[in-house]
């Protein structure tokens, strides 16, 4: 059995790439399914497969590749996850906050998080995109069960502004500048990997959730754990209604639609690069 502290497999993943990492990141950005392109604005960009990363666990998810992408990306010094974890590929909710607590150890200290998410909110479309305004944790888990190092973060930690109201006006006013139709609403975190049945989302939607996917909320929790400031955009990939006229999913048409998403994504993001706070 593996009887390492949370900090101390951090601190032996971090020291297994630091000299490579290079300098310090000031933000931390998750690519979700479909949205690996974003990476591709990084320049003077240094790649570390997952595998090279001590005890890290290596993803396999589809739409996602399984590596740091550490650079300058739209301004600033930014280490991408390309390829999360997620709790259906069976990776203990641990091993989802150690990538996280690795990106804080790199420097970072926003942690912005993007997403596929279905869409329970009739009001939205299939293409949109969705400022995450708060989310209902719905796995039944959490990655902060077991023992709590204080130096990472408090035991009980506050989650009452757990997405950062001031990086959810940049990012707003980064839409409007933009042009660009931004939603705003309540991300409701599942396990997966099966769909949910239309009275699941029914029901969802009706205990007052806005978009439906299988990641950000174990991360998230993470990185608010870490002390890291959090802003958190969904990719309306699907509707996920539950009506009667919701249609079979399907992850290609998922995939697909959420590089639709990405373009929306990337303006917000290009524009709101520059004004999020130095760490
Ligand atoms: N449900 C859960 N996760 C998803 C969906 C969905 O409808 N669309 C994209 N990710």
């Amino acid at each position: 059995m593996n009887t390492e502290t949370p900090a101390e497999r951090v601190a032996r993943a971090h020291a297994s790439i630091s000299e490579r990492a290079g300098a310090p990141c000031e933000i931390a950005l998750v690519l979700g399914s479909g949205l690996g392109q974003l990476a591709d604005a990084v320049s003077d960009a240094t790649v570390i497969p997952y595998g090279d990363i001590e005890g890290f666990p290596v993803s396999t998810a589809p739409g996602h590749k399984g590596q740091l992408v550490i650079g300058t990306l739209y301004g600033r010094r930014t280490v991408i996850m390309q390829g999360r974890l997620h709790l259906y590929e069976g990776w203990h909710p641990r091993d989802i906050a150690l990538a996280v607590y690795l990106l804080k150890a790199l420097g970072a200290g926003t942690f912005v998080v993007t997403n596929a998410a279905g869409g329970l909110n009739a009001d939205f479309d299939a293409g949109d995109v969705m400022l995450i305004e708060d989310h209902l944790n719905l796995t039944g888990t959490s990655p902060l069960i077991g023992h709590n190092d204080e130096s990472i973060g408090l035991r009980f930690p506050d989650q009452s502004r757990l997405y950062d109201p001031a990086l959810r006006v940049v990012a707003q006013e980064a839409a409007a500048a933009t042009g660009t139709d931004i939603r705003k609403g309540i991300y409701c975190g599942l396990n997966g990997p099966e769909l949910e049945t239309s009275a699941e989302r029914r029901f969802y939607r009706s205990i007052g959730c806005d978009a439906v996917g299988m990641s950000t909320v174990m991360e998230v929790i993470a990185a608010n754990h870490a002390g890291m400031k959090v802003l958190g955009l969904s990719a309306i990939t699907n509707a996920a209604t539950g009506g009667e006229d919701q249609e079979p999913d399907t992850i290609e048409a998922v995939v697909a639609m959420a590089a639709v998403c990405g373009v929306k994504i990337e303006t917000i993001l290009r524009h709101a690069f520059p004004t999020l706070p130095k760490a």
